[in-house]
This record gives structure tokens, C-alpha cells and sequence, in this order.
């Protein structure tokens, strides 16, 4: 107990009893006191803009044993995984059939040895941390099990992470150390509120200064022996005591004093008072105007929201340098033609692979900065943007602020207590990127002498920085901190803050990034990463017209970003904000405004590798096409070019195919683009008043919890596809206070169940999404899912389709048999659910006919593919790309209607700005 210690054991037997009952009082306030001490320091917290994006983490373990979702069968798993839904966050979601990881404890325990039979190198060192033998056995390729058994090594012997680095920034001569004595400290009243830490093992003076420095106090105070306090107030002379009043031996060193009973020793940690500089507003008349260079990090094949972002920041004396990530080759193809165009945009050819959150990150964007700084573009800023940014004020208001700011720093800190931070953000950890993931391989400490800072990673930063901390010749605190960082989730989160704060940088930096961003934290964090990072990570949602407030409450602000913006989810919002910042005419009467096209498929890429269902669903489209609505001027297919999803009035309208075809004329080559729809749609089999509330049902892949909508738009699904159920309820009118418990049951194309999942609705507005675990490959054909309450209820079919191509090339007879006879793992359930599937007869039908498909092959394999196509697709027009003199002549012209992708699309196209030439191409110096 707290107060025992300290006092003369006669005192005690004599007065046993009032010392007893006295204790307890004491104890308990001790408590109240302890108690609202931390309630403070969580609420000045909660005020603080900062949104992390990684939240908590998750065991490797449950990674290792995750399995999808609730469900109920025979084979019995185990439904609810409270630990990790609830600490996620409060908000419970009452319909999403939660967990999505199992604990499986007894395997956990059993996992303490690494099994080195599996691995084909002999670790230089016995590894015995739990997160890095779980990480070595997940891990996919031996070489990266190598790396994070490399890692492990150097880190256990100490060679890895510096242990103490220098601090730069100028501390107005305070000494670190220097002891200011013992004073009194009161419970209601501490001298020094900053921090509050038990550390009964490693507590001593040194321990607790460098802890304070850490988190950026002045002050760090020793007490009651185990007791760590940090603060920014000076302690008052008056408070001050004899230094044997401070009379408790330290934890880590009894030949220390450590403070006593509510007495503390009082160190300076060395650091002088921070305070972030206040950006200037106005630029003085005469000054030269700032130039910017805009670093685009890019990812995803939104080619035109990107050309549409370039083109509203464009200015002549601006710079775009843009990393496209390795993986997205049409990206990266369409936007090399703009180098030529303009000699102020730039690709990198160093490219990387960058996962959410990985050390892949900070490489990537040094490697950018050092590229920048040995060019001949003569910048005083860089901006870090993606796809998903948008300004929210002018390009003239962004230019004065920077100019009245030059070689100021705008980065945006967390504004929380840092040790909770340090925790929250997984930097006490390490993490070894490799396999495009990022494995948790154990606990680290961070390197003494610094102060650890961290919070948004959309950063403004200055020439003179960027040279500092990019540099080729890094000084021994941004070696160190490079070396930290390369083993640290969401690097670019901390990085630059923490080289900011601890070099002779300090006095510029500015707390604000310029940036606002659409946290939705109920949707946001869905741990929607886990699958990459073994980490709960957090991300913003899209803005949404009803996100507008947030944009509008940005005007008097000094921010002049905000993200997230994704046409595919809401395009009205992004010309909204361009009407707002310049004025309603912008973008006015301007073609096909409320329309937008992204890219799906364009056959010049490499990477990402195809989706073969979805090229055998356009190459059925196309060869539908060809055969029936253009027989009088096309005589064959040729080839699938591109596929395009097309959205207007932000709503998705359909996928547009385009492709080569052979005329008639056999000089001549025509490119048609043709689209289509899925027709997919749910019955409602029984009137039932629950079900006028049954909204939809709908089956695809790629579902989004974040933004509650599938990317798979067109619900092209193959036998390697996972596909995803989605219900939607509208809030019951009436309110019963019932819940009902309904059941979906997922049947194969021979009317097999296999697989069952309840859930729970009660009155109000649902939406939720299931994700059974199917074997693959999936049993070509039409699948059905049934919701179930006592009767069907509803049902939905949807397409399995059969494959013509297997990793981008026709099938061969071989590869036919296998994919397209399904999986031989059948699961058992209940014989309750029999009434709800076909007859036995029916099915006997329906399983020899399968057999029979699955041997189809050749254009007996092509007939089974359009006939699904037909039933489940809808085709709408096609076009043609030219209008090829003497075939077709009854095609519209592509160009001239609006909807294919050559229709005029002025918004995103960078054909009228005009160009002075100012600038000179980039060149490396
Ligand atoms: C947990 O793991 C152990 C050992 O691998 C296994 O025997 C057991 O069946 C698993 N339990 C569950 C519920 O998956
Ligand atoms: C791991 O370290 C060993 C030497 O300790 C070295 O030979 C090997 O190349 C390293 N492997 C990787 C993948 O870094
Ligand atoms: C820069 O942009 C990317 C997004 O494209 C982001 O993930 C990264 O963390 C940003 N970081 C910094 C420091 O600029
Ligand atoms: C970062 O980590 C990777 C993988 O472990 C390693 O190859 C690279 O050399 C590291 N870079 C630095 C600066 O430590
Ligand atoms: C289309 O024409 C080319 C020659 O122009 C020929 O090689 C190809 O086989 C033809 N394709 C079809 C499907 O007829
Ligand atoms: C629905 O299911 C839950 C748990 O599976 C159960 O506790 C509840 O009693 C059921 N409700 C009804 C109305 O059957
Ligand atoms: C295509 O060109 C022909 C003449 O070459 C013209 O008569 C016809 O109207 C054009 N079709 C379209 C759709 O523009």
C-alpha cells in the first residue's frame, strides 16, 4: 500500500486501529487524487485535431489464426470476437456480422519455438520473441523470413537502433542533469503535471529525465521511490526542502536518492520551452513569390481525377514531381506523356512498392526529395499530395502564405500526451517491411537524448529542411532517425516531425499541416489494413456533399487541402468546391460534367496482373457484340483493349469494353467500345411487412466498409472470386423493440448449401455485409443466396462465370476440368435447412448438367459463357472509336455521345492550359 511504508512501525502497534481506518482513507484519496489527474490529461487529449491512423494493434497471433467471419455450421468455429471489436472502438455495429479474427489461445501458447525445419538458412541468433516467430512462420518467401530474422538478431544484440542521439535545437544553455534540489510536492497540487509514470524496476533520476525529455518536458521529478513526474513549471523556490527530506533509495540504483514521501528530486532534462512559430499572413510587398513543387504520390488508376487536380493547381512557375507507384503501369504509362507537354512535370523513374503504413513510405519519399534537391527546378517548398487531395483554397492564397513563410515548416502534431502516443502509434515496436507487409517483430526502445514527436504525415516543407533531412551526408540524428524509421509503421507520420524538433530546425516549425481531413472514425477504422500491416490502422473517409460544412468551416482557417475526394464515390462534391473557390461559373456548361471514367483494364499492362473473369465476361461481351448487333460490317473480334468504368450524376452507370474488330474490308481495322450492366437484382418471395423494409441485396467482391459500397462496380465474379453479400433495411416505421433473428444461406449451382449465416435486425436502419469462406475455385454458374425467416423471404442469383483465360491466357482442356468443377469440400449442415433448397431430383439434374459444362471447352466453352453473360448482363450501345469510312455507318461516332470513354470530358483534360514557356525541363545536376 502507498502510505505504510514510510512511517515508524511502534507508532503503529500502538495506534493500530485509527492508523488502520486512517490508511484507508488516505489510500483512498490517493486514489480519487491519482484518478482525476489522469481524467485531465485525457481530456485535454480529446481536444486535440489530431487523428491518428493506426489505433491499436492486434496480436500476431490472431493474424495467424484469422478466419472469416461469424458463422454457424457443422464444423462449429466459434463466433464473437469481443477482444477485438470492442477495444477497436464503442460505436458497435449492430448489424455487420462483427469479428474477423479468432483467437485461437491454446495455439498461441504452443507457437513459442521457431520451427526451423521450415526454413532453409539457419538464423544468426535463437530467436525467442512470440511476434517474430509468428512473423518468420507467416511470412511468405524465405527471403523475407531472412530479413526479419536478420533483424531480430541485430536488434537483440544491440547493433541495429542507436541508443542516444544528439539534439540540435537550441536550449537557452540549460544543462541536462542539473538537479535543482528536493522539494515538496502536494497531491492536489503537483509541481510538475506534465506526466505521471510508475516504474518499479528501472525508476532512477537518469531514467526519468530522459523519459521527460522524450516527451518534450523541462523538468522530470523522482518521488516515492518509483514515481516519475515531468512538467514544464519551474518548481518554486518556496516549495524547496533539504536534500534529506528526498531520502528513497531508486529502483535501478540504491545508491540514488529517489525522491520520498510526497518529496521530489528535480531535474532539468536540458530542452528549453517549445513553442511552434505562428505562420505570418500577409507577404511583405517586395518579396519574391514562393515556388512550390507538388510531390504526387500516386496509387490507383484514377487518371483523370488526377488530371483534373494537376490542372486546378497548375501554374507555370509550380512543379509537379510524381511517384506513381511500381505496381500501377497505366498509370504511370498515361501520365508520361504529360513530361512532354510540360517541362514542369516530372515522373520519378525510381519507383516503389508502398503499402498502407510501410517503412516503404519514407524510402520512397526520401528517395523523391534527394531527386528534387540535386535538379535544376528552383523550388522553396514541397507539398505532399496524393490522388485523393483537392485544394480548398486558391492557388494565389496558397502562394502569398507561402511567401510570407519562407523556410518555415508546416507539419501537424498529434497534441497528446507523447508517451500515450508512442503507445497508440505502435512506435515502441518494431516492424520489418517485406512481402508487402509489415510484421510486428517485438518491443523496442526509442533512442534517448530526442524528443519524439508525431501526427499527421501531410507535410508543407521548406528547401533548406527538406536538404537536412533528405540529405545525401546525414548528420548523426537524421542517420539515427533513418535507421529508427526504416523499422517503423506509418514512418512518414513521425519522421519528419521528430527531425524537425530535435534539429537546429526547430524555430520553423509551424503546428498546422494545411490540411483537413474527413476522419469518420466510425467508419474509418475497421482495422480494414490487417491483411498488410499487423496493426488496427484508421482512414479517412471521401468527402460527401454532406460533408460540405467541414469544407466551408476550412475559409478563414490557414488550410489549403482536403482529402479524401474519389470520384468514383462522389464527384458533385469535387465541382462544388471548385464553384465555391473560384466562382459558380467554373466548370459551367462544360461537357459532361457529372460524368466520370476510370480505367479497369488496359492490355498494355503489366502490373496489376489481370482479373480473369473479368477479360472472359468482355471478350463475351465483345464477341456477342460482334456476332449478332454488328454482323453486317464486323467479322470477328480481334482483341479487348481497355475496360473503362463509367459513373455519372454519381451513381455507376456501366463498364465500357473497347475492342479491336476485323471488317469486312480486310485492310480495315474498326475499335468499338460497347457497354454493359449487371442485372442483378433481388426477389422478394413472400410479402412479409418486415420486408418493405428489406432495401437491397446485392453479391460482388471488393466490398468497402469504409466507404459501405463494392469496387467490383460491374459484379464480374469468377471461381477464384470471395464474393460478399451486402443487405440494406430502412428503419422500421413503427417501433417494436423486437429483433429478429433472419438466416442467409448460400447455394452452389447444383443447389447445394454451403454456407449459413444468421443475423439479427431489429428496427432500426441496417446495413451490413457477410463474407462467407467458399472453397475455391467457386462452382461456375448461378449461385443463390436465400434470406430466411422461418420462409424464404428473399433471394438473390448471381454469376459465378465460367473462365475463358487463367492468368491472362486462353484456358487450356486441362486447366478446365480442375477450374470448373468446383471444390470437393462439402461442408454439413442441419437437415432443418433441406425445405429451403431444391428437391433431390432437381438437384440430381442440376449436378449432371454441371458435370457436363465443366468438360466444355472451345467454342463449346464460349456458348456457355455468352449464354450466362446474356442472363445476367445487360448490353447497351456501342460506338465506334472512328467513323471508319464505308463500315458501321449505323454506329455513333465514340466521341460524340455521352458516355463512352472518347466522349469530351473538358474537366480533366490539360489541353487548354496555357503554357509560358518559363520553366526548363528537369534535369539532374
Ligand atoms: C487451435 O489450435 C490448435 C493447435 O493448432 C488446434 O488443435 C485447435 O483445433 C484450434 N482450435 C480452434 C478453435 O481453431
Ligand atoms: C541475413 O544475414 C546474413 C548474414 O548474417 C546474410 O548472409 C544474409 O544475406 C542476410 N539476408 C538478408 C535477406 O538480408
Ligand atoms: C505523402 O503522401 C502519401 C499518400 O500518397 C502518404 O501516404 C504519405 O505518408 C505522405 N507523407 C509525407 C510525409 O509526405
Ligand atoms: C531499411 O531496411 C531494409 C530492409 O530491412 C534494408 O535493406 C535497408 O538497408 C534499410 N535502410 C536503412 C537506411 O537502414
Ligand atoms: C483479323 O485480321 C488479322 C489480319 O489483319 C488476322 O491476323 C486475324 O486472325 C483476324 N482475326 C480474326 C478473329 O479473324
Ligand atoms: C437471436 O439470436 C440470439 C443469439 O444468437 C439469441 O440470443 C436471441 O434470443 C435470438 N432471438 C430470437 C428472437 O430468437
Ligand atoms: C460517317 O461518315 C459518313 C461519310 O463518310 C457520313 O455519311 C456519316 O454520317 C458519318 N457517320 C457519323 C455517325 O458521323
Amino acid at each position: 500500500m502507498v502510505v505504510t511504508k514510510n512511517i515508524d512501525n511502534r507508532w503503529v502497534k500502538r495506534y493500530r486501529i485509527c492508523f488502520v481506518i486512517g490508511a484507508f482513507i488516505l489510500s483512498f484519496q490517493i486514489y480519487l487524487a491519482l484518478r482525476f489527474f489522469r481524467i485531465n490529461t485525457d481530456t485535454t487529449s480529446t481536444a486535440s485535431q489530431w487523428n491518428p491512423h493506426s489505433i491499436i494493434n492486434i496480436d500476431s497471433n490472431d493474424v495467424e489464426n484469422s478466419v472469416n467471419s461469424a458463422r454457424r455450421s457443422k464444423d462449429g468455429l466459434s463466433i464473437d470476437d469481443e477482444d477485438i471489436s470492442n477495444t477497436l472502438h464503442q460505436a458497435k455495429e449492430k448489424y455487420r456480422v462483427k469479428s474477423d479474427v479468432i483467437i485461437n489461445k491454446t495455439h498461441a501458447k504452443n507457437q513459442l519455438h521457431l520451427r526451423l525445419e521450415e526454413l532453409d538458412f539457419t538464423p544468426s541468433c535463437k530467436i525467442t520473441t512470440k511476434e517474430a516467430i509468428s512473423a518468420i512462420h507467416r511470412a511468405k518467401t524465405q527471403r523475407c523470413k531472412q530479413i526479419i530474422s536478420n533483424v531480430t538478431c541485430l536488434i537483440a544484440d544491440g547493433l541495429l537502433y542507436p541508443k542516444k542521439l544528439p539534439n540540435h535545437c537550441p536550449n537557452d544553455g540549460l544543462i541536462g542533469g542539473k538537479s535543482l534540489g528536493c522539494f515538496k510536492d502536494e497531491k492536489s497540487f503537483r509541481l510538475l503535471s506534465g506526466y505521471y509514470g510508475n516504474f518499479k524496476n528501472t525508476n532512477s533520476p537518469d531514467f526519468c529525465m530522459q523519459l521527460c525529455l522524450q516527451s518534450g518536458f523541462l523538468y522530470a521529478g523522482v518521488q516515492y521511490s518509483a514515481e516519475c513526474f515531468c512538467g514544464n513549471e519551474e518548481p518554486t523556490a518556496t516549495a524547496r526542502l533539504p536534500d534529506s527530506s528526498c531520502n528513497m533509495k531508486c529502483p535501478a540504483d540504491p545508491h540514488l536518492a529517489c525522491g520520498g514521501y510526497y518529496t521530489v528530486n528535480i531535474y532539468q532534462t536540458g530542452i528549453a520551452k517549445f513553442s511552434p512559430q505562428i505562420a505570418e499572413t500577409t507577404a511583405s510587398f517586395n518579396a519574391k513569390s514562393a515556388r512550390i513543387v507538388f510531390l504526387l504520390t500516386l496509387n490507383g488508376r484514377a487518371l483523370r481525377q488526377v488530371k483534373r487536380l494537376i490542372k486546378i493547381l497548375y501554374h507555370e512557375d509550380h512543379y509537379f514531381y510524381i511517384h506513381v507507384d511500381i505496381r500501377q503501369d497505366y498509370l504511370f504509362r498515361e501520365l508520361l506523356a504529360l513530361e512532354k507537354q510540360f517541362p514542369n512535370i516530372r515522373l520519378t523513374r525510381k519507383r516503389f512498392c508502398t503499402i498502407w503504413g510501410g517503412a516503404s513510405l519514407l524510402q520512397m519519399l526520401l528517395s523523391s526529395m534527394r531527386e528534387l534537391l540535386s535538379s535544376n527546378w528552383q523550388w522553396d517548398f514541397v507539398i505532399n499530395l496524393s490522388e485523393s487531395d483537392y485544394p480548398v483554397k486558391t492557388g494565389d492564397k496558397l502562394v502569398e502564405f507561402l511567401t510570407a513563410n519562407k523556410g518555415k515548416n508546416f507539419v501537424k502534431s498529434h497534441g497528446r500526451e507523447v508517451q500515450r502516443f508512442i503507445q497508440k502509434q505502435g512506435l515502441d515496436k518494431t516492424f520489418v517491411e517485406c512481402d508487402t507487409h509489415m510484421w510486428r517483430v517485438g518491443d523496442r526502445k526509442l533512442p534517448w537524448g530526442i524528443q519524439i514527436d508525431g501526427g499527421s504525415d501531410w507535410i508543407a516543407l521548406s528547401r533548406e529542411f527538406v536538404a537536412y533531412a533528405a540529405s545525401d551526408e546525414p548528420d548523426e540524428l537524421v542517420q539515427g532517425l533513418r535507421v529508427v524509421f526504416n523499422y517503423t509503421l506509418l514512418p512518414a507520420e513521425s519522421f519528419f516531425h521528430t527531425v524537425l524538433k530535435n534539429s537546429k530546425f526547430c524555430h520553423t516549425y509551424v503546428d498546422n499541416n494545411l490540411h483537413v481531413t474527413n476522419w469518420k472514425r466510425r467508419l474509418g477504422c475497421k482495422c480494414q489494413y490487417k491483411h498488410i500491416v499487423d496493426w488496427c490502422g484508421c482512414s479517412p473517409n471521401d468527402f460527401l456533399p454532406e460533408d460540405w460544412l467541414r469544407i466551408q468551416n476550412t475559409e478563414t482557417r490557414q488550410i489549403f487541402f482536403a482529402r479524401k475526394f474519389e470520384p468514383v464515390i462522389n464527384q458533385a462534391v469535387v465541382l462544388q468546391l471548385e464553384q465555391w473557390l473560384y466562382n459558380s461559373n467554373y466548370n459551367r456548361n462544360v461537357a459532361n460534367i457529372n460524368s466520370y471514367w476510370q480505367s479497369v483494364y488496359h492490355y498494355l499492362d503489366l502490373t496489376p496482373s489481370v482479373d480473369d473473369s473479368l477479360l472472359t465476361v468482355a471478350q463475351s461481351v465483345a464477341r456477342i457484340t460482334t456476332k449478332s448487333l454488328l454482323s453486317t460490317c464486323v467479322l470477328a473480334l480481334d482483341k479487348i483493349l481497355e475496360i473503362t468504368s463509367f459513373h455519372s450524376d454519381d451513381l455507376y452507370q456501366k463498364s465500357l469494353i473497347l475492342y479491336v474488330a476485323n471488317t469486312t474490308n480486310a485492310a480495315n481495322k474498326i475499335q468499338i467500345e460497347t457497354g454493359i450492366k449487371g442485372k442483378q437484382s433481388f426477389v422478394l418471395l413472400k410479402s412479409s411487412p418486415f420486408l418493405h423494409r428489406l432495401k437491397s441485396l446485392a453479391v460482388s467482391t471488393e466490398y468497402d466498409p469504409k466507404e459501405q459500397t463494392f469496387r467490383n462496380f460491374a459484379q464480374i465474379m469468377g471461381p477464384y472470386s470471395e464474393p460478399t453479400l451486402v443487405f440494406e433495411f430502412n428503419s422500421s416505421p413503427e417501433v417494436s423493440a423486437k429483433t429478429t433473428n433472419v438466416s442467409f444461406l448460400w447455394i452452389d449451382p447444383v443447389g447445394r448449401l454451403v454456407d449459413l449465416y444468421d443475423t439479427s435486425i431489429d428496427d432500426n436502419y441496417a446495413i451490413g455485409h457477410i463474407k462467407p469462406s467458399l472453397k475455391q475455385p467457386l462452382l461456375p454458374g448461378t449461385w443463390t443466396v436465400k434470406l430466411i425467416y422461418k420462409q424464404v423471404l428473399a433471394e438473390i442469383k448471381f454469376l459465378i462465370t465460367p473462365l475463358e483465360f487463367f492468368s491472362g491466357n486462353v484456358v487450356t482442356q486441362k486447366q478446365v476440368s480442375f477450374i470448373h468443377s468446383g471444390s470437393d469440400v462439402i461442408k454439413e449442415f442441419d437437415p432443418y435447412w433441406e425445405k429451403f433448397l431444391p428437391n433431390t431430383f432437381d438437384r440430381e439434374t442440376l449436378f449432371s448438367k454441371s458435370i457436363a459444362d465443366s468438360k466444355r471447352f472451345g467454342t463449346d466453352l464460349q456458348d456457355w459463357i455468352d449464354s450466362l453473360v446474356n442472363k445476367f448482363f445487360t448490353i447497351s450501345d456501342s460506338c465506334t472509336v472512328k467513323n471508319a469510312s464505308g463500315v458501321c455507318q449505323d454506329l455513333h461516332v465514340c466521341s460524340q455521345t455521352n458516355w463512352s470513354s472518347f466522349a469530351p470530358d473538358p474537366k480533366s483534360s490539360l489541353e487548354n492550359i496555357l503554357y509560358k514557356n518559363n520553366n526548363e525541363s528537369f534535369k539532374s545536376l
